[in-house]
């Protein structure tokens, strides 16, 4: 990538996520000047896109929801699963990437990009898929959108999740630790773009679900040479629900 590209996005970042304003607006002026390059900057951060979507269920005929889609990267990880789905639907506040993410679909008739807040949007039919790549963080009530996300899932449906995040000081069983030097810079280094880490996401998704997939991970970010930073992709089905027939993630 060019490095004025990378400038550009740098100085966005250094100048930070402005705390005033509706949350749409702030979303769009931190955006806004740097949507065209969001895709190139973000493929070197964004750990774990490509794992979460594999593992999704995209049944031909089905009806799949990505909540805080931005510029609509994570179609391209569908493949041939995409074209066969009766509908895709992009959900974003921010106009820049909404406006990058409608030419992308722009090929896909069964692809609707739309403006709306996800903490209150629904859609016209339940989903076989609802998911928030790297979204949670960027959204103030997460438990909110949480919620409506779950209530946008037909009986047996999924939700996905791959995000930053940092573990509890005391983690369940089976869950990975992070070092307390860990736990305090991640949330620092992320909160000036607008990201706020949690300890509190990954349990209240394993407390909301069953669930059907976890791994934790880290990976590098950019300019940050020697560090990496943590993030996890779930995949958990509303409690008591038999999973839909003919999904194939187990
Ligand atoms: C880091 S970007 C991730 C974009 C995309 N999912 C990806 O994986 O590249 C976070 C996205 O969440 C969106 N967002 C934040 N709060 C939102 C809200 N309340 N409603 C809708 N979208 C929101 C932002 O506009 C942004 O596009």
């Amino acid at each position: 990538m060019p490095l004025a590209a990378d400038a550009r996005t740098l100085w966005r970042l250094a100048r930070g996520f402005s705390g005033r304003g509706p949350h749409g607006a702030r979303l769009e002026r931190f955006y806004a000047p740097q949507a065209e390059h969001y895709d190139a900057f973000r493929e070197r951060m964004l750990h774990g896109r490509r794992e979460l979507i594999e593992r999704l269920p995209a049944p031909a005929g089905g009806r799949v929801i990505e909540l805080g889609g931005g510029t609509g990267r994570n179609l391209d990880f569908f493949g041939e699963r995409l074209g066969a789905l009766a509908a895709f639907e992009l959900v974003d506040l921010c106009p820049a990437l909404l406006a990058v993410a409608r030419r992308r679909a722009a090929g896909w008739p069964n692809v609707a990009v739309l403006e709306a807040d996800v903490t209150s949007y629904q859609p016209a039919e339940p989903a076989h898929c609802v998911y928030f790549s790297y979204a949670l963080t960027m959204i103030p009530d997460w438990r909110r959108a949480i919620d409506n996300a779950l209530a946008m899932l037909r009986p047996g449906a999924v939700l996905g999740v791959v995000d930053f995040y940092v573990a509890e000081a005391r983690p369940a069983p089976g869950l990975a630790r992070h070092s307390r030097l860990a736990r305090g810079f991640w949330p620092r280094w992320f909160r000036r773009g607008g990201v706020r880490l949690s300890a509190a996401h990954l349990p209240y998704l394993r407390a909301a679900t069953a669930e059907v997939h976890l791994a934790e991970g880290v990976g590098r970010v950019p300019y940050l040479p020697w560090l990496a930073a943590p993030y996890y992709v779930f995949v958990g089905r509303r409690r008591g629900e038999a999973p839909l027939r003919g999904a194939w993630l187990e």
